[in-house]
């Protein structure tokens, strides 16, 4: 008789019932069948809580009334969860994934990491210390066809990279909306976005200016070294910069402009990147993410597509279903968790994914899901900006904050 791995088991913290991005995490991870959720604390509201347990078929004794129950009580366990998936509003994020990390549970939390430097500093140092994995859910990197562009400029293809563009609009909190409050008083998630003390010093560039950075770090294989930024919030009632222009130097000499805005009237979820090499340059645009743009130096420009056979392998194993079938924000999600679960798998002693499907081993896949160190540069990025911005746009090294 066959003798069938295991699943993980995962319990959640955050994502009740009307929340945002927690269901996200959890459709992801079963996209593959690599994972299960067990157990949960989903919500402050009792009746929340207990509504997205039955919801989600969660036992009943293991919906917990508070994450510091659940991680005591999951460690205990013989089955206790492999990990924890921390989607709470940000504020939250460095007492809850440090719990868990103390109790010996790995971690997926969503991005920010932290709202200050010192506390991503120390979940990153915990992490290292107690050898555990953790992922940060910056998904963009999930998506097979920016694989393909991060392999193209590894390998020279556009040669030395020379300037970056990269741009993350929103429109959702255009002044109208803040001044009515029309938007937000019946979706909770924008509200704590919009106030300091949960989202942390930055509005937009804390929000979504870090995906955009990530993007850059990921497809180009620079780092974004010191920053003059310029933040902003448009609106009487606005707290907090909801638009943000900077300018960035990254290692290896190339320039970076990152514009980042929730004001930007008719842009819904715009993030589009464009990477200029000394012999070719490239596009990607997070709306149609299975397409690049491809121009090499005097030559025609090509639209490359993911699933296609010119694909490097690599990207091309992330792929599920033949090109012309799109693939989004859910795959991109479950690409990194897949990546994830299969360090996770390989240092809990689980053998195969989701009853061994024929997806890359750990080994192949460790840098394709994001990982505590970059999301804690992700934290000195944002705090860059600000300081950045309270100086009249000085500039302002990652090292120094
Ligand atoms: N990676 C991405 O693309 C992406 C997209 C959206 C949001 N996010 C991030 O995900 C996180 C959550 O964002 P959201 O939009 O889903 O927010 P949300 O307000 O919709 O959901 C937050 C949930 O957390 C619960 N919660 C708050 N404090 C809690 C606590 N102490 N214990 C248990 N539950 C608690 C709330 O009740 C709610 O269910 C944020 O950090 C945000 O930046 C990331």
């Amino acid at each position: 008789m066959n003798t069938y791995p295991r699943r993980l088991a995962y319990g959640m913290i955050g994502g009740g019932i009307g929340a945002f991005i927690g269901d996200v995490h959890r459709r992801a991870i079963a996209l593959d069948g690599l994972a299960e959720i067990v157990a949960g604390c989903f919500s402050r509201d009792a009746q929340k809580n207990a509504t997205t347990g039955l919801a989600w078929r969660v036992p009943d004794d293991r919906v917990y009334p508070d994450f510091e129950s659940m991680a005591a009580a999951e460690a205990q366990r013989d089955d206790g969860i492999d990990f924890a998936v921390v989607v709470t509003p940000n504020e939250t994020h460095h007492r809850i994934v440090k719990t868990f990390l103390e109790h010996g549970i790995h971690v997926a939390c969503d991005k920010p990491l932290a709202t200050t430097v010192a506390q991503a500093d120390e979940l990153a140092f915990l992490a290292a210390d107690r050898n555990l994995k953790m992922l940060v859910t910056y998904p963009n990197v999930g998506f097979p066809i920016v694989k393909h562009a991060r392999q193209m400029i590894a390998s020279g293809e556009i040669g030395a990279v020379r300037m970056v563009m990269a741009e993350y609009p929103q429109g959702w909190q255009a002044p109208t909306a803040v001044e009515s409050n029309a938007v937000v008083t019946d979706r909770s998630h924008l509200r704590w976005r919009m106030n300091p003390e949960s989202q942390g010093p930055s509005g937009s560039v804390g929000d979504i200016g870090t995906h955009a950075e990530n993007l850059v770090s990921y497809v180009t294989g620079c780092r974004v070294e010191s920053v003059s930024a310029v933040l902003r919030a448009f609106g009487p009632n606005a707290l907090i910069d909801n638009n943000a222009s900077v300018n960035a130097h990254l290692s290896g000499g190339a320039v970076c402009h990152f514009w980042t805005s929730q004001i930007a009237v008719g842009y819904r979820n715009a993030l589009r990147i464009r990477v200029i090499g000394e012999k070719g340059s490239i596009e990607w645009f997070g709306e149609t993410p299975d397409l690049l743009t491809f121009t090499p130096l005097g030559g025609a420009t090509m639209t490359l597509s993911k699933g296609t056979p010119d694909l490097h392998p690599h990207a091309q194993a992330f792929g599920r279903i033949p090109p012309g079938h799109p693939e989004g924000t859910y795959e991109g999600f479950a690409n990194i968790y897949h990546a994830f679960a299969a360090d996770v798998e390989n240092t809990v002693g689980a053998s195969g994914i989701g009853g061994g499907d024929a997806r890359p081993d750990a080994d192949a896949v460790r840098d394709d899901y994001p990982h505590v160190e970059e999301a804690a540069r992700s934290v000195r990025f944002i705090h860059a900006c600000v300081e950045s911005s309270k100086r009249d746009a000085a500039w302002v090294r990652l090292d120094e904050v």
